[in-house]
């Protein structure tokens, strides 16, 4: 591993996770069922039938998940709130007790001197909310806004770190395009404007998160990709346009003041429901870019596809994760110094990196997950590399604390640095976690 001292002395080390994919409990103290849910309960929608009725237990456990984290060493937790638990239902009720265990959590991080991150969308809209139309209406933009303010207001005051959205891409395009997320459909004109209407939502949460405390840092957090064409033909070459329209223009121009961009509004030929002062609030300055980083997309035409007509095409390396995702850490590096260079972002995280492995549990319980390791020590190398040449990346975020529920894949992908045995609850740290922790330590001892 190369030298990490480019990376500067106040560098945030964190580990991220997101409230369905852990917490459990989803009908404790109030919760209400998010559109997640509702997906995970339908019949083949994830692998293996699993849901995150218990996940983690994280509800039950965060004092020892917070236990695990001191252990590690980590100076910061990404977590997000659950929007069904503190306004579960469409009338707008506060539901106080859902509030109540962000509270627990919150002092809780603040006394093992741990900064809390917070994100108030990780993709589980209340399912009273999708009854009423969901993301493709403007009125759920409205509501976050107003679910913003509530959090805003109980927990401003010791979390002064907010992202807006968590991934609107997959939100919108898988969720809505697709059809393999929640909730599950596959039309490209409520896709689109799912995807108008969580900009617009981030911008209503950014309005009420800097009215309620006007020290909070503000972003949002995009995932996204280094777009190669599979060929030198022109079609590959034109694909790879539209590829990085979709996945990573569409996601970073609005927001970042530059409209959404033309060649995809054309393509997709789907009318934007722009209303008057709506640009403004949706490129309202931000303190910072989150980036979660997984693959790099190689692509190559489909003309005969559905819009944006293109597929992805295999990656190049011979190493995959067990998501099948191609591993290349030069593409973290091209897309910190894209966000530097191209787009003028002045503050950044990585929000999520990580990496899904079959882990060896030997016979006296150590977790042997050497891929992991390499693929943390890779990614952060490349991390340090653009710091040197100039990204003003003030963090980094491994995906994820916790074994937990991979959405579609279920509990079979882990990506934790700590492991979990689902039948039990018990967690072990991993041998890629325990390598963390002295990669935190020698940063700090440097
Ligand atoms: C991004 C998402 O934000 C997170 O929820 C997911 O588990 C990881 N990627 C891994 O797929």
């Amino acid at each position: 591993m190369n030298d990490l001292n480019a990376l500067p002395d106040d560098f945030v080390w964190g580990a991220a996770t997101s409230a369905y994919q852990i917490e459990g409990a989803v009908d404790e103290d109030g919760r209400a069922p998010s559109i997640w849910d509702t997906f995970s309960h339908t019949p083949g929608k994830i692998d293996n039938g699993d849901h995150g009725d218990t996940a983690c237990d994280h509800y039950h456990r965060y004092s020892e998940d917070i236990g695990l984290m001191k252990r590690l060493g980590l100076g910061a937790y990404r977590f997000s709130v659950a929007w069904p638990r503190v306004v579960p239902q469409a009338d707008g009720r506060i539901n106080a007790e859902g509030l109540a265990f962000y509270d627990r959590l919150v002092d809780g991080l603040l006394d093992a001197g741990i900064t809390p991150h917070g994100t108030l969308y990780h993709w589980d809209l209340p399912q009273a909310q999708q009854d009423r139309g969901g993301w493709p209406e403007r009125a759920t933009a409205e509501r976050f806004g107003e679910y913003a303010a509530v959090v805003a207001d109980r927990l401003g005051d010791r979390v002064k770190h907010w992202a807006t959205l968590n991934e609107p891409l997959c939100s919108s395009w898988i969720g809505h395009l697709e059809g393999k997320m929640a909730p599950g459909w596959t039309d490209l004109t409520a896709a689109v404007r799912t995807s108008y209407h969580l900009h617009l939502g981030h911008g209503y949460a950014v309005q009420a998160l800097r009215a309620a405390h006007s020290d909070l840092q503000v972003g949002i957090v995009n995932n996204l990709s280094p777009i190669i064409p599979a060929s030198d033909s022109e079609a590959d070459r034109l694909a790879a346009v539209r590829a990085d329209g979709h996945i990573n223009r569409w996601w970073l121009d609005p927001v970042l003041g530059r409209g959404y961009p033309e060649d995809m509004v054309k393509l997709y030929g789907v009318e934007l429901p722009v209303r008057d002062g709506d640009m403004e609030l949706i490129s309202a300055p931000l303190d910072w870019i989150g980036l979660n980083y997984y693959f790099r997309q190689f692509v190559e035409d489909d003309p005969t596809g559905a819009v944006p007509q293109f597929r992805q095409a295999p990656g190049r390396n011979a190493e995959h994760t067990a998501m099948g995702w191609e591993v290349d850490a030069r593409g973290i590096h091209q897309l910190l110094m894209r966000l530097t260079e191209e787009y003028g972002v002045r503050k950044i995280y990585i929000t999520e990196n990580g990496s899904a492995y079959r882990d060896t549990v030997t016979a006296d319980g150590r977790i042997e997950d050497p891929e992991r390791t390499a693929y943390l020590e890779g990614h952060l190398d490349a991390c340090a590399r653009a710091v040197a040449e100039g990204a003003p990346l003030a963090g980094y975020f491994a995906w994820s604390l916790l074994d937990n529920f991979e959405w579609a894949y279920g509990y079979d992908k882990r990506f934790g640095l700590v492991h979990v045995d689902y039948d039990t609850q018990q967690r072990t740290v991993k041998a890629s976690g325990e390598r963390y922790a002295e990669i935190i330590r020698n940063h700090r001892a440097r």
